[in-house]
This record gives C-alpha cells, sequence and structure tokens, in this order.
C-alpha cells in the first residue's frame, strides 16, 4: 500500500504553488498519495501562513490536535512562512513535530523528510532553478511561480525576512511550464509572485534582461494559453508600458489586484510603500480609462500606527473614488522581524475595529451599486468547478464569479454568459453561445 500524504494550506497563492511542489516531490521521490484524511495519513504537513498573528496562534492548536488523531508513527513537518521566523521554536513549543521547513526551502521537502528534527530555513537559499516535480490540483489553472521572495521592505510585512531577497525565475524556465501546463489541458496560466511586476531585476545567474510586460508576452505567444493572471503586482511598479499592455493583450484577464495598504500619503510613508495617494489613484484612473470593463481590487490596512482620522478619511476617499470590485481589508497587526514593530503609536484596537466596520460597510454599499451595473451584461467564463447544487462555477475574464445549471462537459470550457442575477460575490448566468 502506498503511503499517505495530508497537506493543509494556509496563506496566499504561493503558499497554493509551494504545497503542489511538495506534493509533486513527495509523490515522485518517496511514492505519496495525497489523503484528505489526517487520521490516515503517514505525513502531515502544515503550510503556513506568518502575514498576520492569528494564523500563527492557530497553528500551535491545529498542531496539538493533529497529534492527537495521527496514526501513531506518523510524521508531522510544519513548512511555510512561520516555518521559517520560528524555525526550532516550532520543536521546542511542540517536541512531537518532526521536521520544520522553511518557505525558501521548499526544494528539500524530500531530504528533511529523512532527518528527525531537521530544521531547514535558510532564507538565502536560491531555489529558482530547481525543476520540481510536476502536481495541479486543478486541471484547468496553472499557477506558476515567477520569482522567489520579496525586495521591497514595507514596515509592516514580515514576507521580506520569511522569504529571503527576491529572485527572479529564469523566464524560459517559466515558459517551458507555461507550455506543458497547456499541453496537459489548462487553458488558464496564473503567474505568481509577492511583487510581480518587479520581474527581472536579479536573476541568480546570467539572463537576457526580461522585464514583467516582456514575459507577459512571451507567455501569451504560447498556443494553447487562453487566459492570463497573475498577482501581485505592486502599484509603485505600474508604468505606462505595463498598462498599455494589459490593455492591448487580449489573452490577459481584465483584472487586477493593485494593494493600496492606505490612501493617505504619509501612512504610505510610514508603510515605505514608495507611492503617493495621488499615484495610485492616477494609475487606477488610466486603468479605467483604458479598460473599461477592468475590475480593481485591493488589499487595505487599518490602524497602522500614527494612522489618524484624517489618515483614514483619505483611505475612504480612495475606496470612494476607485469604488474596487473587491476589498481584502485587515486590522494592522504588528509582526516580529518588523520595522513597524518597534513604532510606538499604536492605535486603539477598538478604534482598528470600528474603521474596519466602517470600511468593509461602505465597501458593501458600492459592491451593491455594482451588482446592478453587471446585472443583463454577457461575460465570457471558464468554467472550473462542477458544485453539488447542479451548477458548474467559473469566472469572468474580469474575475466575477459567475454560476450555471450543468453538468461536467461544461468544465474546462469558456463560454459566453447572461447574468441574470447578479450578488456581491457571485452572479448566477444562462449561457448564450
Ligand atoms: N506582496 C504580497 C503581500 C503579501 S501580504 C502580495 O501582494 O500578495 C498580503 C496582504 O496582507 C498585504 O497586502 C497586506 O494588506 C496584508 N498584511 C501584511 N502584513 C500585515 C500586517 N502586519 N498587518 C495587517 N495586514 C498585513
Ligand atoms: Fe510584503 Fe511589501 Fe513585499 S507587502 S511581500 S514587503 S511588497
Amino acid at each position: 500500500m502506498s503511503k499517505k500524504l495530508f497537506i493543509e494550506t494556509l496563506g496566499c497563492a504561493m503558499n497554493v504553488r509551494d504545497s503542489e511542489h511538495m506534493v509533486a516531490e513527495l509523490h515522485a521521490l518517496e511514492g505519496y498519495e495525497l489523503t484528505d484524511q489526517a487520521g490516515e495519513a503517514d505525513l502531515i504537513l502544515i503550510n503556513t501562513c506568518s502575514v498576520r498573528e492569528k494564523p500563527v496562534h492557530k497553528l500551535f492548536s491545529e498542531l496539538g490536535v493533529f497529534n492527537k488523531l495521527k496514526k501513531p508513527d506518523a510524521k508531522i513537518g510544519v513548512c511555510g512562512c512561520t516555518a521559517s521566523h520560528l524555525g526550532k521554536e516550532i520543536i521546542k513549543r511542540a517536541p512531537y513535530v518532526n521536521f520544520v521547513l522553511g518557505a525558501r526551502n521548499v526544494s528539500k521537502i524530500a531530504q528533511v523528510l529523512h532527518k528527525d528534527k531537521a530544521v531547514e530555513i535558510e532564507i538565502d537559499y536560491d531555489e529558482s532553478q530547481f525543476a520540481f516535480k510536476d502536481f495541479r490540483t486543478s486541471a484547468h489553472k496553472a499557477y506558476i511561480n515567477i520569482s522567489i521572495g520579496c525586495d521591497k521592505q514595507c514596515t509592516f510585512c514580515i514576507v521580506p525576512k520569511t522569504r529571503g531577497d527576491e529572485i527572479s525565475i529564469p523566464s524560459e524556465l517559466i515558459v517551458a511550464e507555461a507550455r506543458r501546463a497547456v499541453e496537459n489541458g489548462a487553458k488558464e496560466v496564473f503567474l505568481l509572485g509577492q511583487n510581480v511586476n518587479n520581474y527581472g531585476r536579479r536573476f541568480s545567474g546570467e539572463h537576457e534582461k526580461v522585464n514583467f510586460t516582456e514575459l507577459l508576452r512571451r507567455v501569451s505567444a504560447l498556443e494553447g494559453v487562453e487566459r492570463i493572471r497573475f498577482t501581485s503586482p505592486h502599484p509603485l511598479h505600474m508604468d505606462d508600458e505595463f498598462i498599455e499592455e494589459f490593455a492591448r493583450n487580449p489573452k490577459i484577464c481584465k483584472s487586477m489586484h493593485m494593494p493600496l495598504q492606505s490612501g493617505s500619503t504619509d501612512i504610505l510613508k510610514a508603510m515605505k510603500r514608495g507611492y503617493t495617494k495621488e499615484w495610485f489613484l492616477n494609475r487606477a484612473a488610466k486603468l479605467r480609462e483604458m479598460v473599461p470593463n477592468v475590475s480593481i481590487s485591493t488589499d487595505i490596512i487599518v490602524a497602522f500606527p500614527g494612522e489618524s482620522e484624517e489618515d483614514f478619511a483619505q483611505t475612504m476617499e480612495v475606496l470612494n473614488a476607485v469604488r474596487f470590485e473587491q476589498v481584502f481589508s485587515f486590522k494592522y497587526s504588528p509582526r516580529p522581524l518588523t520595522e513597524a514593530e518597534q513604532f510606538t503609536d499604536e492605535i486603539d484596537s477598538e478604534i482598528g475595529s470600528e474603521r474596519l466596520r466602517l470600511l468593509q460597510s461602505r465597501h458593501d454599499e458600492i459592491l451593491d451599486e455594482l451588482k446592478l451595473e453587471h446585472q443583463g451584461k454577457i461575460v465570457e467564463v471558464y468554467f472550473e468547478e462542477l458544485r453539488s447544487d447542479g451548477y458548474v462555477a467559473g469566472r469572468s475574464d474580469n474575475n466575477v464569479g459567475v454560476k450555471v445549471k450543468g453538468s461536467e462537459e461544461l468544465l474546462g470550457t469558456i463560454a459566453k454568459v447572461k447574468i441574470t442575477e447578479a450578488h456581491r460575490t457571485v452572479a448566477y448566468g444562462e449561457i448564450v453561445a
């Protein structure tokens, strides 16, 4: 009987891809097959996130649960960003953990498995040219990493300390991976990095100068690639060339993530984001002007140290001006190893919660207005998921989650859908052609 692997993935899309890489390595080199029952597994992996404090707390209670329900000889490994920043501390607090593998050491998974109490968390380890074995959770959508690490030093963010400096993956490896994915049936390629439009600043060896815009052109030149998505770009690097390629290239889905963080130029400065409120508004306006059906999503942090009522009002102003189609909003959470952790002008937690509530309720109003605009529209949907309620779900080019009545044969197809019933986060429709 084959050995069984249970893996839980927290956090961002890069973690999802890192998990796929670990599943692939463990299958090819060690014969593991996936299970969704932790109690049946011979190996339990948790791929962790450390961007905010909550998931870190959750980790230790979860580890306790896994330790109780696991088979007697099963191993437990902690991977990802919390592994990078807590390292051997994890084994101290939870001595039954067999190994700890950092977010930048994914390629060592089959090695640490055989070294009890191994802690591999080097953040200058360069795996940008490692050829991972193939495994994808979705047959339709292919996640592809284009860089590792992050070169920015946003003062609130722990990621540069868990994933290390930024190194771009050579473009020919990315193009080859995209080619393999479409040969295996995927129509959509999803390019991933902490800062995708900074692509090409640094390769670990000699490499032709290829920036993100050029990479987009090369991937879109592949026959069989019908859709390209990417996350996350940085507003600072949204130059005209990039926005124009985004507008012009029909294979690029018209959905852009523009992480604002704050609408106040003073707070942006304290966060070391490198742009102003005006620059952000200018880039968003250019996008809306060049791509009328674009959907813009964002990340916002409220109650960053020193955020005054006036600063928060500026954030609300940007929210009202850009009218984002999607907002991921968070209350500031101080993180170890970051500059902002030392800032002393913290905002009272209740004020933070109230700002978050105000922001989210204003955004719900915007969504209620936007959904009326979706009603009756015809959008192109790529169907990816069969639901148990008789619906097939997919995403429109501009990122609306759309469901139609249908069955399996719709999976992996792209069709025009008329939206008959739009809600805040999902729309129902009928295929028109
Ligand atoms: N470059 C990455 C950012 C990863 S963190 C990306 O764009 O995906 C994802 C989001 O978490 C950030 O954009 C930010 O809004 C939020 N975040 C990061 N650190 C945080 C902190 N200390 N407190 C609250 N939210 C934070
Ligand atoms: Fe974090 Fe800023 Fe990089 S949010 S991942 S340091 S771009």
